[in-house]
């Protein structure tokens, strides 16, 4: 068996699984209240951008769990590949 078996078409699918996908190029802008516990969609599947809706689940992947500490707007990560989650680093400009 060569090396695109079918064992390496089932590794190739769950990597396919585990990795984020982009939900949006660019960030939500979102209302954030002080001392509320959020949970931003790390994933990139969830139908209720940016926050997880569970959509993730048999990813292998788990929402980021964070505490506004403030309130006002934010703009979350659309795109699930910035360095300082949950927040956009502008890291969706070079994607
Ligand atoms: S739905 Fe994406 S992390 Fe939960």
């Amino acid at each position: 068996m060569g090396l695109r078996g079918p064992r390496h078409q089932e590794t190739m699918e769950k990597r396919m699984s585990d990795q984020a996908i982009p939900a949006q190029i660019g960030p939500y802008q979102v209302e954030l209240e002080e001392g509320k516990r959020y949970f931003w969609c790390r994933c990139g599947r969830s139908q209720n951008q940016p926050f997880c809706d569970g959509s993730h689940k048999g990813t292998g992947i788990e929402p980021h769990a964070f505490v506004a500490d403030s309130s006002g707007t934010a703009n979350l990560c659309g795109c699930k590949q910035t360095d300082d989650a949950p927040f956009c680093d502008g890291t969706h400009n070079i994607v």
